[in-house]
């Protein structure tokens, strides 16, 4: 079933429903045998580049231990420790690292920079968070559900947080996979066009409902998941995160929220939160919340992942 040797793991949305699935299975596996304890050095003697453009605790931490694991070398490379900040085309970069690297893992800004980092490279590229998505957070997410849910399909998911990279792929995910997602936000935020369109013509093969409401109670109610992000992302001005701060206060994760939501319903955030924004320090502390075993999933994602695609 693996079709992704060699290849580049770019985004949902570039992913069919098997190879979503694939990817989970494989990093459910990889838990189990982290838990067994059982040795797993299948990639010894690789050797891959780490390219960080953002900061980074969970990616770059479970990129370091998941490779360790693997027996794979990781080089961390810092952007301004390299000629690419003093005007190096990025194509000539690619192109010098791939005679180097076994494959590149890379967190970076623009979502066209890792697509052209695979156009010139042909060891497989890894994204590590694009401005459009973040599949190996993705994958980790599906595991927390499988985990404690046991099922994708016909379960709901209520998401309160910025349109961005994380919304982006949690949407191609629930449009493929058949979860309902009711994403709470203020009026007037638009998701990115192409995501929208991908992720409407999914959810009509699927039948998931992708909704999005300034009612948060109509996203609450029956919700399974109640998934939360931050109101704002990297990069943004102060004035811009003002003005969203100020528009997603009706929006806030708080008890009183996650009571309207079914009983038994998790709490998911990929983390980093911000206490007293977009969740209360009291649900990111209840027996609901899962989010370190959603951040323990990303090691074990990104293991599958360095698996799935290293030659
Ligand atoms: N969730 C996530 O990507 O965390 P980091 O920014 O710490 O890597």
């Amino acid at each position: 079933r693996n079709r992704f040797k060699g290849k580049d793991y770019l985004g949902f949305k570039d992913m069919t429903r098997e190879e979503i699935e694939f990817i989970t299975d494989l990093s459910l596996d990889f838990k189990r045998k982290w838990t067994a304890k059982e040795p797993h050095e299948y990639l010894k003697g690789q050797v891959w580049a780490g390219l960080f453009e953002k900061n980074s605790t969970r990616t770059r931490n479970a990129l370091e231990r998941a490779a360790a694991d693997l027996g794979i070398k990781i080089v961390y490379l810092r952007p301004d420790e390299m000629q690419m900040t003093r005007g190096e085309p990025l194509k000539d970069t690619c192109r010098v690292l791939d005679r180097y690297f076994d494959g590149l893992f890379i967190r970076t800004f623009g979502h066209e920079i890792v697509e052209e980092c695979a156009n010139w490279m042909k060891n497989p590229v890894i994204n590590g968070l694009t401005s459009l998505e973040h599949p190996t957070q993705g994958i980790a997410d599906l595991m927390t559900i499988k985990e404690k849910k046991g099922k994708f399909e016909g379960l709901k998911i209520c998401y309160s947080g910025n349109l961005y990279n994380v919304c982006y792929t949690t949407m191609i995910m629930c449009a493929t996979l058949g979860m309902d997602l009711y994403i709470a936000c203020p009026q007037g935020l638009e998701p990115d066009n192409q995501i929208w369109q991908e992720t409407k013509e999914r959810a009509k093969l699927s039948g998931a409902k992708i909704v999005f409401t300034q009612d948060f109670d109509e996203a609450l109610k029956e919700a399974d998941v109640v998934y939360g992000m931050s109101q704002y992302s990297m990069g943004q001005t102060e004035k811009e995160i003002a003005r969203l701060k100020q528009a997603y206060l009706p929006y806030q994760i708080t008890m009183e929220a996650m009571n309207k939501a079914k009983s038994d319903a998790i709490f998911m955030h990929c983390l980093p939160a911000h206490r007293g924004e977009e969740v209360t320090d009291e649900v990111m502390e209840c027996s609901q919340s899962v989010i370190f075993d959603e951040s323990e999933n990303r090691m074990h994602s990104i293991k599958a992942i360095l698996a799935a695609v290293a030659n």
